[in-house]
Protein backbone atom coordinates (compact mmCIF):
# COMPACT_ATOMS: atom_id res chain seq x y z
CA UNK A 1 0.00 0.00 0.00
CA UNK A 2 1.53 3.12 -0.90
CA UNK A 3 1.57 6.29 1.39
CA UNK A 4 -1.15 8.83 0.93
CA UNK A 5 -0.04 12.41 -0.02
CA UNK A 6 -1.06 13.87 3.05
CA UNK A 7 1.12 11.21 5.45
CA UNK A 8 4.45 12.55 6.97
CA UNK A 9 5.55 9.19 7.23
CA UNK A 10 7.67 9.40 3.96
CA UNK A 11 9.33 5.99 4.04
CA UNK A 12 13.33 6.52 2.77
CA UNK A 13 12.58 10.42 1.82
CA UNK A 14 16.30 10.77 3.13
CA UNK A 15 17.78 8.12 0.52
CA UNK A 16 15.68 10.12 -2.21
CA UNK A 17 17.61 12.07 -4.72
CA UNK A 18 16.56 15.62 -4.30
CA UNK A 19 13.86 16.16 -7.17
CA UNK A 20 12.48 13.07 -5.74
CA UNK A 21 12.15 14.26 -2.39
CA UNK A 22 10.94 17.90 -3.88
CA UNK A 23 8.00 15.60 -5.88
CA UNK A 24 7.32 14.00 -2.35
CA UNK A 25 6.82 17.64 -0.36
CA UNK A 26 4.75 18.79 -3.87
CA UNK A 27 2.70 16.32 -3.23
CA UNK A 28 1.63 16.92 0.24
CA UNK A 29 1.85 20.45 -0.04
CA UNK A 30 0.50 21.12 -3.52
CA UNK A 31 3.32 23.13 -4.72
CA UNK A 32 3.41 24.55 -8.07
CA UNK A 33 5.68 23.77 -10.29
CA UNK A 34 7.54 27.04 -10.70
CA UNK A 35 7.93 26.13 -6.79
CA UNK A 36 9.78 22.99 -7.43
CA UNK A 37 11.74 24.70 -9.71
CA UNK A 38 12.51 27.27 -7.34
CA UNK A 39 13.05 24.97 -4.85
CA UNK A 40 15.71 22.75 -7.13
CA UNK A 41 17.53 26.18 -8.30
CA UNK A 42 20.17 26.15 -5.64
CA UNK A 43 21.99 29.48 -6.63
CA UNK A 44 25.64 29.49 -5.55
CA UNK A 45 25.03 26.94 -3.44
CA UNK A 46 25.60 23.36 -5.63
CA UNK A 47 22.71 21.10 -4.54
CA UNK A 48 25.34 18.02 -4.32
CA UNK A 49 27.08 20.23 -1.80
CA UNK A 50 23.75 21.38 -0.03
CA UNK A 51 22.68 17.14 0.07
CA UNK A 52 26.34 16.37 2.25
CA UNK A 53 25.93 19.54 4.38
CA UNK A 54 22.32 18.13 6.03
CA UNK A 55 19.83 15.76 5.27
CA UNK A 56 16.90 15.16 3.66
CA UNK A 57 17.59 18.34 1.59
CA UNK A 58 14.78 19.99 -0.66
CA UNK A 59 16.69 23.17 -1.64
CA UNK A 60 18.62 26.11 -0.21
CA UNK A 61 18.01 29.54 1.00
CA UNK A 62 19.73 32.33 -0.04
CA UNK A 63 20.51 35.66 2.05
CA UNK A 64 21.71 38.74 0.76
CA UNK A 65 25.51 38.91 1.79
CA UNK A 66 26.56 42.46 2.07
CA UNK A 67 29.90 44.39 2.72
CA UNK A 68 30.57 47.09 5.73
CA UNK A 69 33.13 49.39 5.01
CA UNK A 70 35.08 51.62 6.64
CA UNK A 71 36.59 49.56 9.29
CA UNK A 72 40.12 49.95 10.66
CA UNK A 73 41.06 47.19 13.19
CA UNK A 74 44.60 47.07 14.84
CA UNK A 75 45.71 49.28 12.32
CA UNK A 76 44.74 47.66 9.19
CA UNK A 77 41.59 48.44 6.68
CA UNK A 78 39.04 45.37 6.56
CA UNK A 79 36.13 45.11 4.35
CA UNK A 80 33.44 42.79 6.57
CA UNK A 81 31.14 40.24 4.45
CA UNK A 82 27.68 40.15 6.53
CA UNK A 83 25.04 37.54 5.85
CA UNK A 84 21.72 39.03 6.91
CA UNK A 85 18.35 39.27 5.81
CA UNK A 86 17.73 42.49 8.19
CA UNK A 87 17.87 46.39 6.63
CA UNK A 88 20.48 48.35 8.35
CA UNK A 89 22.69 46.08 9.63
CA UNK A 90 25.06 46.52 7.37
CA UNK A 91 24.43 50.33 7.16
CA UNK A 92 25.18 50.49 10.99
CA UNK A 93 28.51 48.89 10.67
CA UNK A 94 29.79 51.19 8.26
CA UNK A 95 28.16 54.50 10.04
CA UNK A 96 29.93 53.45 13.54
CA UNK A 97 33.37 52.28 11.72
CA UNK A 98 33.00 55.73 9.75
CA UNK A 99 33.11 57.91 12.99
CA UNK A 100 36.23 56.30 14.31
CA UNK A 101 38.16 55.29 11.52
CA UNK A 102 40.29 58.80 11.49
CA UNK A 103 40.96 58.07 15.47
CA UNK A 104 42.06 54.95 14.49
CA UNK A 105 39.59 52.45 14.63
CA UNK A 106 38.95 49.01 16.64
CA UNK A 107 42.35 47.61 18.84
CA UNK A 108 41.35 43.84 19.60
CA UNK A 109 42.56 40.98 21.42
CA UNK A 110 41.74 37.12 22.54
CA UNK A 111 41.95 35.29 25.85
CA UNK A 112 43.27 32.54 23.63
CA UNK A 113 41.67 29.37 21.72
CA UNK A 114 40.59 27.00 24.68
CA UNK A 115 37.13 24.83 24.07
CA UNK A 116 35.47 23.39 27.38
CA UNK A 117 34.00 19.61 26.81
CA UNK A 118 31.70 18.44 29.76
CA UNK A 119 31.91 14.79 31.48
CA UNK A 120 28.53 14.42 33.39
CA UNK A 121 29.10 11.87 36.09
CA UNK A 122 26.27 10.94 38.36
CA UNK A 123 25.62 8.34 41.14
CA UNK A 124 29.19 8.74 42.92
CA UNK A 125 28.69 8.49 46.75
CA UNK A 126 31.90 10.34 47.63
CA UNK A 127 32.10 12.90 44.91
CA UNK A 128 34.94 15.10 47.00
CA UNK A 129 37.05 11.99 46.28
CA UNK A 130 36.05 11.31 43.04
CA UNK A 131 36.75 15.10 42.36
CA UNK A 132 40.33 14.39 43.69
CA UNK A 133 40.93 11.38 41.80
CA UNK A 134 40.28 12.36 38.52
CA UNK A 135 42.66 15.35 38.89
CA UNK A 136 44.99 13.13 40.28
CA UNK A 137 45.30 11.71 36.64
CA UNK A 138 46.07 14.81 34.72
CA UNK A 139 49.09 13.34 32.81
CA UNK A 140 46.46 9.92 31.66
CA UNK A 141 43.81 12.81 30.66
CA UNK A 142 46.18 14.69 28.59
CA UNK A 143 47.13 11.67 27.32
CA UNK A 144 44.14 10.27 26.22
CA UNK A 145 43.06 13.66 24.87
CA UNK A 146 45.82 14.10 22.75
CA UNK A 147 46.11 10.32 21.20
CA UNK A 148 42.54 11.18 19.60
CA UNK A 149 44.10 14.33 17.22
CA UNK A 150 47.85 14.36 16.26
CA UNK A 151 47.19 16.67 13.60
CA UNK A 152 45.72 19.20 15.98
CA UNK A 153 48.60 18.31 18.31
CA UNK A 154 51.11 18.96 15.53
CA UNK A 155 49.60 22.95 14.83
CA UNK A 156 50.10 23.62 18.36
CA UNK A 157 46.61 23.01 19.78
CA UNK A 158 46.09 20.02 22.17
CA UNK A 159 44.51 19.25 25.70
CA UNK A 160 45.51 22.25 28.14
CA UNK A 161 43.95 22.09 31.82
CA UNK A 162 41.68 19.63 33.68
CA UNK A 163 38.57 21.21 35.95
CA UNK A 164 36.62 18.99 38.06
CA UNK A 165 33.15 20.61 39.74
CA UNK A 166 30.80 19.16 42.42
CA UNK A 167 27.38 19.73 41.19
CA UNK A 168 24.35 19.64 43.39
CA UNK A 169 21.45 19.34 41.43
CA UNK A 170 17.94 18.48 41.34
CA UNK A 171 18.89 14.60 40.69
CA UNK A 172 21.44 14.33 43.30
CA UNK A 173 25.36 15.30 43.14
CA UNK A 174 27.14 15.26 40.11
CA UNK A 175 30.85 15.68 39.61
CA UNK A 176 31.56 17.54 36.23
CA UNK A 177 34.91 17.24 34.25
CA UNK A 178 35.87 20.06 32.24
CA UNK A 179 38.58 18.97 29.78
CA UNK A 180 40.33 22.38 28.29
CA UNK A 181 41.36 22.19 24.89
CA UNK A 182 43.63 24.79 22.76
CA UNK A 183 41.75 24.35 19.20
CA UNK A 184 43.71 26.38 17.08
CA UNK A 185 41.88 27.48 13.83
CA UNK A 186 39.08 25.07 14.13
CA UNK A 187 35.68 26.15 16.43
CA UNK A 188 36.83 22.51 18.06
CA UNK A 189 33.66 21.13 18.82
CA UNK A 190 34.34 17.86 17.21
CA UNK A 191 38.16 17.37 18.41
CA UNK A 192 36.47 18.27 22.09
CA UNK A 193 32.96 16.13 21.69
CA UNK A 194 35.77 13.17 20.64
CA UNK A 195 38.06 13.34 23.64
CA UNK A 196 35.20 13.54 25.84
CA UNK A 197 34.01 10.49 24.60
CA UNK A 198 37.02 8.68 24.84
CA UNK A 199 37.32 10.26 28.02
CA UNK A 200 34.20 8.94 29.76
CA UNK A 201 34.98 5.24 30.54
CA UNK A 202 38.15 5.85 32.47
CA UNK A 203 36.37 8.47 34.76
CA UNK A 204 33.63 5.85 35.30
CA UNK A 205 36.50 3.38 36.37
CA UNK A 206 38.32 5.81 38.33
CA UNK A 207 35.47 6.72 40.45
CA UNK A 208 32.85 3.96 40.00
CA UNK A 209 30.30 6.37 39.08
CA UNK A 210 28.46 6.05 35.63
CA UNK A 211 28.60 8.92 33.06
CA UNK A 212 26.55 10.54 31.34
CA UNK A 213 26.89 13.21 28.68
CA UNK A 214 30.26 13.82 27.07
CA UNK A 215 29.63 17.09 24.84
CA UNK A 216 31.52 20.71 24.87
CA UNK A 217 29.82 23.85 26.42
CA UNK A 218 28.74 26.45 24.72
CA UNK A 219 29.47 28.88 27.48
CA UNK A 220 33.62 29.73 26.00
CA UNK A 221 34.76 31.76 28.78
CA UNK A 222 38.33 30.22 28.03
CA UNK A 223 37.83 31.60 24.22
CA UNK A 224 36.67 35.29 24.89
CA UNK A 225 37.52 37.84 22.01
CA UNK A 226 37.80 41.13 22.70
CA UNK A 227 37.15 44.83 21.00
CA UNK A 228 37.78 48.31 21.80
CA UNK A 229 37.48 51.96 20.74
CA UNK A 230 37.34 55.36 21.10
CA UNK A 231 34.58 57.49 19.19
CA UNK A 232 35.68 61.59 19.58
CA UNK A 233 32.97 63.26 20.63
CA UNK A 234 33.55 65.89 17.96
CA UNK A 235 33.03 62.68 15.28
CA UNK A 236 29.81 61.56 17.54
CA UNK A 237 27.85 64.96 17.38
CA UNK A 238 28.65 66.29 20.90
CA UNK A 239 27.75 65.99 24.43
CA UNK A 240 23.82 66.09 24.42
CA UNK A 241 24.34 62.56 21.90
CA UNK A 242 27.38 61.04 24.11
CA UNK A 243 25.22 60.85 27.10
CA UNK A 244 22.00 59.97 25.67
CA UNK A 245 24.21 56.87 24.27
CA UNK A 246 25.62 56.55 27.76
CA UNK A 247 22.06 56.54 29.42
CA UNK A 248 20.97 54.06 27.14
CA UNK A 249 23.84 51.75 28.10
CA UNK A 250 23.43 52.28 31.53
CA UNK A 251 19.54 51.62 30.71
CA UNK A 252 20.96 48.23 29.11
CA UNK A 253 23.00 47.37 31.88
CA UNK A 254 20.55 47.52 34.73
CA UNK A 255 17.54 46.10 32.72
CA UNK A 256 17.17 42.65 31.53
CA UNK A 257 14.76 43.48 29.34
CA UNK A 258 16.44 46.29 27.32
CA UNK A 259 19.55 44.13 27.67
CA UNK A 260 17.93 41.33 25.38
CA UNK A 261 17.19 43.97 22.90
CA UNK A 262 20.73 45.99 23.30
CA UNK A 263 22.71 42.37 22.69
CA UNK A 264 20.03 41.37 19.80
CA UNK A 265 21.40 44.18 17.99
CA UNK A 266 25.28 43.39 18.75
CA UNK A 267 24.05 39.67 17.69
CA UNK A 268 22.92 41.31 14.45
CA UNK A 269 26.32 41.94 13.63
CA UNK A 270 27.79 39.30 15.04
CA UNK A 271 25.52 36.73 13.66
CA UNK A 272 25.99 37.81 10.35
CA UNK A 273 29.71 37.51 10.15
CA UNK A 274 29.84 33.79 11.28
CA UNK A 275 27.16 32.97 9.25
CA UNK A 276 28.89 34.91 6.11
CA UNK A 277 32.42 32.82 6.99
CA UNK A 278 30.30 29.35 7.51
CA UNK A 279 30.47 29.37 11.23
CA UNK A 280 28.09 28.43 14.02
CA UNK A 281 26.17 31.23 14.60
CA UNK A 282 23.86 29.29 17.37
CA UNK A 283 27.41 28.22 19.45
CA UNK A 284 28.05 31.79 19.26
CA UNK A 285 24.86 33.08 19.99
CA UNK A 286 24.01 30.66 22.69
CA UNK A 287 27.84 31.31 24.29
CA UNK A 288 26.84 35.27 24.46
CA UNK A 289 23.95 35.27 26.14
CA UNK A 290 25.70 32.53 28.74
CA UNK A 291 28.33 35.23 29.18
CA UNK A 292 25.79 38.20 29.24
CA UNK A 293 24.72 36.49 32.37
CA UNK A 294 27.38 34.87 33.89
CA UNK A 295 26.98 37.34 37.40
CA UNK A 296 23.43 35.85 38.23
CA UNK A 297 21.76 38.36 35.95
CA UNK A 298 21.62 39.27 32.46
CA UNK A 299 23.51 42.22 31.67
CA UNK A 300 24.95 44.72 28.52
CA UNK A 301 27.84 42.57 26.57
CA UNK A 302 29.25 46.02 25.97
CA UNK A 303 30.55 48.81 28.42
CA UNK A 304 30.75 52.52 27.50
CA UNK A 305 32.35 55.18 28.84
CA UNK A 306 33.65 58.55 29.15
CA UNK A 307 37.57 59.06 28.71
CA UNK A 308 39.01 61.96 30.30
CA UNK A 309 38.81 64.08 27.41
CA UNK A 310 35.47 63.71 26.64
CA UNK A 311 35.32 61.16 24.40
CA UNK A 312 33.03 58.04 23.93
CA UNK A 313 35.15 55.00 24.80
CA UNK A 314 32.87 51.12 23.97
CA UNK A 315 34.47 47.91 24.73
CA UNK A 316 32.99 44.56 24.14
CA UNK A 317 34.05 41.14 25.48
CA UNK A 318 32.06 37.78 24.71
CA UNK A 319 32.78 34.04 24.16
CA UNK A 320 33.93 33.77 19.83
CA UNK A 321 34.17 29.94 18.65
CA UNK A 322 34.39 30.04 15.43
CA UNK A 323 37.13 28.92 13.20
CA UNK A 324 38.62 28.69 9.48
CA UNK A 325 38.81 24.82 9.19
CA UNK A 326 35.91 22.73 9.27
CA UNK A 327 32.34 22.69 9.20
CA UNK A 328 30.98 24.62 6.43
CA UNK A 329 33.63 27.40 6.23
CA UNK A 330 35.80 24.84 3.83
CA UNK A 331 32.92 23.68 2.35
CA UNK A 332 30.95 26.87 1.38
CA UNK A 333 31.99 28.29 -1.52
CA UNK A 334 30.73 31.92 -0.40
CA UNK A 335 32.22 31.12 3.33
CA UNK A 336 35.04 30.37 1.58
CA UNK A 337 34.97 33.99 -0.41
CA UNK A 338 34.45 35.74 2.83
CA UNK A 339 37.34 34.32 4.43
CA UNK A 340 38.98 35.45 1.71
CA UNK A 341 37.55 39.01 1.57
CA UNK A 342 38.28 39.49 5.00
CA UNK A 343 41.59 38.44 4.65
CA UNK A 344 42.11 36.66 8.08
CA UNK A 345 44.70 34.36 8.66
CA UNK A 346 43.73 32.28 11.92
CA UNK A 347 39.94 31.89 13.73
CA UNK A 348 41.33 33.75 16.50
CA UNK A 349 41.97 36.89 14.31
CA UNK A 350 38.71 36.31 12.68
CA UNK A 351 37.01 36.08 16.00
CA UNK A 352 38.55 39.36 17.10
CA UNK A 353 37.28 41.17 14.01
CA UNK A 354 33.93 39.73 14.68
CA UNK A 355 33.88 41.67 18.53
CA UNK A 356 34.82 44.65 16.79
CA UNK A 357 32.10 44.46 14.21
CA UNK A 358 29.40 43.76 17.11
CA UNK A 359 30.76 46.63 19.15
CA UNK A 360 30.19 48.96 16.24
CA UNK A 361 26.93 47.56 15.55
CA UNK A 362 26.08 48.92 19.16
CA UNK A 363 27.50 51.68 18.72
CA UNK A 364 24.96 52.48 15.92
CA UNK A 365 22.02 51.07 17.19
CA UNK A 366 22.08 53.14 20.69
CA UNK A 367 23.32 56.12 18.78
CA UNK A 368 20.06 56.15 16.49
CA UNK A 369 17.70 54.73 19.25
CA UNK A 370 19.36 57.87 21.81
CA UNK A 371 18.95 61.03 18.45
CA UNK A 372 16.56 60.01 15.69
CA UNK A 373 14.55 56.68 16.68
CA UNK A 374 15.50 53.46 14.62
CA UNK A 375 12.68 53.90 12.80
CA UNK A 376 13.66 56.84 10.66
CA UNK A 377 16.77 54.21 9.00
CA UNK A 378 15.05 51.35 8.89
CA UNK A 379 11.85 52.45 7.39
CA UNK A 380 14.02 54.06 4.13
CA UNK A 381 15.39 50.30 3.46
CA UNK A 382 12.41 48.56 4.75
CA UNK A 383 9.99 51.18 2.41
CA UNK A 384 11.73 49.33 -0.18
CA UNK A 385 10.81 45.38 0.78
CA UNK A 386 7.15 46.96 0.93
CA UNK A 387 6.85 48.62 -2.48
CA UNK A 388 8.77 45.10 -3.79
CA UNK A 389 6.16 43.05 -2.11
CA UNK A 390 3.45 45.51 -3.84
CA UNK A 391 4.51 44.69 -6.94
CA UNK A 392 7.10 47.55 -7.71
CA UNK A 393 10.04 46.20 -10.19
CA UNK A 394 12.61 48.40 -11.05
CA UNK A 395 13.18 52.19 -10.91
CA UNK A 396 9.40 51.77 -9.68
CA UNK A 397 10.71 50.63 -5.93
CA UNK A 398 12.62 53.47 -5.55
CA UNK A 399 9.94 55.66 -6.06
CA UNK A 400 7.16 54.17 -4.52
CA UNK A 401 9.52 53.72 -1.53
CA UNK A 402 10.44 56.73 -1.61
CA UNK A 403 6.60 58.16 -1.36
CA UNK A 404 6.06 55.72 1.70
CA UNK A 405 8.96 57.28 3.77
CA UNK A 406 7.49 61.05 2.72
CA UNK A 407 4.10 60.64 3.88
CA UNK A 408 5.40 58.39 6.86
CA UNK A 409 3.07 55.62 6.19
CA UNK A 410 5.40 52.36 4.81
CA UNK A 411 1.87 50.14 4.64
CA UNK A 412 1.23 47.39 1.90
CA UNK A 413 -2.05 49.29 1.19
CA UNK A 414 -0.11 52.29 0.41
CA UNK A 415 2.51 51.02 -1.59
CA UNK A 416 0.04 49.37 -3.98
CA UNK A 417 -2.16 52.26 -4.05
CA UNK A 418 0.99 54.33 -4.79
CA UNK A 419 2.18 52.01 -7.32
CA UNK A 420 -1.69 52.37 -9.18
CA UNK A 421 -0.92 55.87 -9.25
CA UNK A 422 2.48 55.61 -10.69
CA UNK A 423 1.53 52.97 -13.10
CA UNK A 424 -1.45 54.87 -14.42
CA UNK A 425 0.86 58.13 -14.75
C1 LIG B 1 17.03 45.70 15.86
O1 LIG B 1 17.23 44.52 15.13
C2 LIG B 1 18.15 45.93 16.85
C3 LIG B 1 17.92 47.06 17.85
O2 LIG B 1 16.67 46.86 18.50
C4 LIG B 1 19.05 47.00 18.84
C5 LIG B 1 18.87 47.90 20.04
O3 LIG B 1 17.74 48.20 20.42
O4 LIG B 1 19.92 48.27 20.62
C6 LIG B 1 17.86 48.39 17.18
Amino acid sequence: MSTPASSSRIAGFHKLPIAERVEAVARFAGLEPGECAHLLDTGNLPAELADHLIENVVGTMNIPVGIATNMRIDGEDRLIPMATEESSVVAAVCNAARQCYDAGGFVTSMSGTLMIAQIQLTGVSDPQLARLRILERKAEVQASCDACDPVLLQLGGGFRDLEVRVLETRGGTMVITHIVVDTRDAMGANAVNTMAEKLAPQIAGWTGGRTNLRILSNLADRRLARARCVWPLAAIGGEAVRDGMLSAYHFADADPYRAATHNKGIMNGISAVVLATGNDTRAVEAGAHAYAARNGRYASLTHWEVTAEGDLAGSIELPMAVGLVGGATKLHPTAKIALKVLGVRSAEALARTIAAVGLAQNFSAMKALATTGIQKGHMALHAQNIAMMAGALGEEIERVARVLVAKGTVRIDVAEAELKALRAG
